[in-house]
């Protein structure tokens, strides 16, 4: 998964799956399907040299092709390529008409379909407005958190089961902000409630969905803490 993942995740990962019984060949060539007496695939052969294995058996054999991002047109405006384009560098210039016209040729001629942040979504609709022959596109904005008046005094009790730690916290804060200032590192991502990296399991407790503005007190149930706001005692898998 050299796309996905630098060297090390990747080790970590191969390590991970490793302790889970998955036994690696890397850099093995498939060479052949073989035949089991039943008609169906019976076993992998590789070739000779790519791995010390010649043959293993296999009930099911799955195949998957990488992928290689097309990085033509993000070289050519300039954007830092490694694997891919390095989304996190600071000042890269846009595409231009003409940038975009080398690349991909007689833009008249072209079907256009865009899928990303409504913002890149805009921009590559005025790049290509009246010159393609035609643009699809399907743009997504997270969801812009409800406002919601809570008195910056009130506070609750909130038991963290995994870390075994009992906090207490103020309900006019999302549930992450406020456990990140008192000194707590929970799991987060893109704080906007899309990536459900900070997702953890209220098993106690009613919480506040700051994007519905949902109570909700079912316990068992997995939250962004992101864009939640407490408002009871809780417990949480944290
Ligand atoms: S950090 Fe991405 S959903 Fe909460």
């Amino acid at each position: 998964m050299e796309r996905q993942l630098d060297e090390v995740a990747g080790k970590l990962l191969q390590q991970s799956l490793e302790q889970r019984g998955m036994r690696f060949l890397m850099g093995a060539q498939t060479e052949a399907l073989l035949p089991a007496a039943s008609g169906r695939v019976g076993a992998v052969r590789f070739k000779a040299g790519t791995t010390p294995e010649p043959e293993v058996p296999a009930d099911l054999v799955v195949m998957a092709v990488g992928i290689r991002p097309n990085t033509a047109l993000a070289e050519s405006a300039g954007l830092r390529c490694e694997r891919g384009i390095v989304v996190n560098a600071l000042n890269v210039p846009s595409v231009s008409a003409e940038q975009l016209a080398r690349v991909v040729g007689k833009l008249s001629a072209k079907q256009v379909y865009a899928c990303g942040p409504s913002g890149f979504v805009d921009a590559a609709r005025s790049l290509t407005e009246g010159q393609v022959r035609s643009f699809m596109a399907e743009g997504f904005t997270p969801m812009a958190p409800i406002t919601v008046a809570d008195a910056a005094t009130a506070t609750v009790k909130v038991h963290l089961t995994a870390s075994q730690r009992d906090l207490e916290i103020p309900t006019n804060l999302s549930i992450l902000d406020a456990l990140e200032a008192q000194g707590l590192k929970p799991k987060v991502g893109c704080r906007m409630g899309v990536c459900r990296t900070c997702v953890c399991t209220r098993t106690e407790g009613t919480t506040l969905d700051l994007q519905t503005g949902e109570q909700d007190a079912q316990p068992g149930i997995d939250v962004r803490i992101c864009m939640t706001r407490a408002r009871t005692d809780l417990t949480l898998d944290l």
